[in-house]
């Protein structure tokens, strides 16, 4: 009886996470941390080179009581990974430090030396709160949630990286820092703050996602795409953010080359932008290139300004619309009853009638 009982909390410690406190003060601990269901982060150096890698278990609490710094070496990354169901993260106001002005030389991921990227990998459910990214390589969130999950209290500050650097031959340092990319459904990332160089927010796939109360600036604004072929994007909500000192607030970009996609049920409410230098909103087919000839093979539909109104202030040259869609392939009627745009001049609307309750005045 007594030896089946020693076998049975064996097999319990073995196949079960206990209700042990994990403390983690180096990569080694790791192991070992991840066997218990609270696990306090403590301030601690990553080597270079290596993924900080959290595969947790199910209810998982995670704490981070010191700054997380990552060693600098050119490679793939990502620099911290965590998985897990139900997981309760905090990191209590602490940091990850990725050293991007080591990897920074204005051309990102599309040139110069291999960024680790993304910097983040959010692979849990449940919430992810109260941290702050400083200074990634490249991208920095990417978020696959198996599950619900609420990203909160957020903050990515790579501002450091829009003054150029000795590397960047007079370009802003940072590149293709992209906020969160997103690819997922059942999603929420609610009042965190993004400064840096790229897209706050880039949703390329999924559905039921929302986006408030988030500030953005330096960047490129809050966009939906790029859209690629076969794929779907539904169900969106962007409310409450202000985006500030871009080159737009609300993009939805999609290939020139796309086929077989679609974007449907997008809603907008309650957002504000200041300083936004080439458009209010871009809605653009020809994606990568800006108002160019536009693809047919992503069927857009249900854009909607709602109210509270969405309120955009563009530089005296920027655009305060502009819609490029393929012969056919934006569809139905759009309700933009709450939008307003100051400043700017009418943009191009292409191949598309649709739009009800805005009218551009110079
Ligand atoms: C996972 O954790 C959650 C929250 O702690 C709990 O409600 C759920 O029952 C757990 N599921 C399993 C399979 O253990
Ligand atoms: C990593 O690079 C950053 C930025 O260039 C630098 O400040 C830091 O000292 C470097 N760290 C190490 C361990 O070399
Ligand atoms: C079209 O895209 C959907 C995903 O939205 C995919 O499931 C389907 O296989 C695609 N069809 C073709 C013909 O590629
Ligand atoms: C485009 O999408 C809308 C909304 O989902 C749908 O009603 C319409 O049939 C689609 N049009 C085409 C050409 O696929
Ligand atoms: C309308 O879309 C087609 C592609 O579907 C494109 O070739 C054409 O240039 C567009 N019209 C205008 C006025 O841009």
């Amino acid at each position: 009886m007594k030896s089946q009982l020693i076998v049975l909390v064996l097999a319990c410690s073995v196949f079960a996470a206990e209700a042990c406190v994990g403390s983690i003060y180096s990569l080694s601990d790791v192991a070992s941390a991840v066997q218990c269901t609270t696990v306090n982060i403590h301030s601690f150096t990553v080597p270079a080179g290596q993924t900080f890698s959290l595969t947790l278990a199910n209810g998982t609490s995670v704490n981070m009581f010191g700054d997380v710094t990552f060693g600098n070496q050119s490679w793939a990354g990502p620099l911290f990974q965590i998985s897990g169901k139900h997981i309760n993260f905090d990191g209590h106001g602490h940091i990850f430090n990725g050293n991007g002005p080591f990897y920074w030389d204005g051309l990102g991921t599309n040139g110069g030396i291999i960024k680790p990227h993304p910097m983040m990998k959010i692979k849990i459910s449940g919430t992810f709160r109260n941290a702050k990214v400083l200074n990634s390589p490249a991208q920095v969130y990417s978020v696959s949630n198996p599950a619900p999950l609420l990203m909160t209290r957020l903050t990515v500050d790579n501002s450091f990286g829009n003054l150029p650097n000795a590397q960047s031959n007079g370009l802003p340092a940072g590149h293709n820092t992209d906020g969160f990319d997103v690819s997922t459904t059942d999603l929420v990332i609610s009042n965190s703050q993004v400064m840096n160089q790229d897209d706050c927010l880039a949703i390329n796939r999924g559905s039921n996602i929302v986006f408030t109360g988030n500030t953005c600036s330096g960047g490129h604004g809050i966009s939906i795409g790029s859209i690629a072929s076969d794929v779907g994007v539904k169900g969106i909500t962007i409310s409450d953010n202000t985006i500030t000192n871009s080159d737009q607030a609300l993009r939805i970009k999609m290939d020139a080359t796309a086929t077989n996609s679609s974007v449907s049920d997008i809603t907008y409410f309650g957002n504000r932008g200041f300083g936004l230098r080439l458009f209010g909103i871009l809605i653009d087919q020809s994606y990568p290139d800006t108002l160019s000839t536009p693809g047919s093979g992503v069927n857009l539909s249900g854009v909607t300004f709602g109210r509270p109104v969405t309120s955009l202030t563009v530089n005296p040259s920027a655009d305060k619309i502009a819609v490029n869609c393929g012969l056919g392939a934006c569809t139905g009627t759009w309700d933009w009853s709450g939008l307003n745009v100051h400043g700017g001049i009418a943009g191009p609307i292409t191949n598309f009638t649709g739009i009800r309750g805005f009218r551009q005045k110079q």
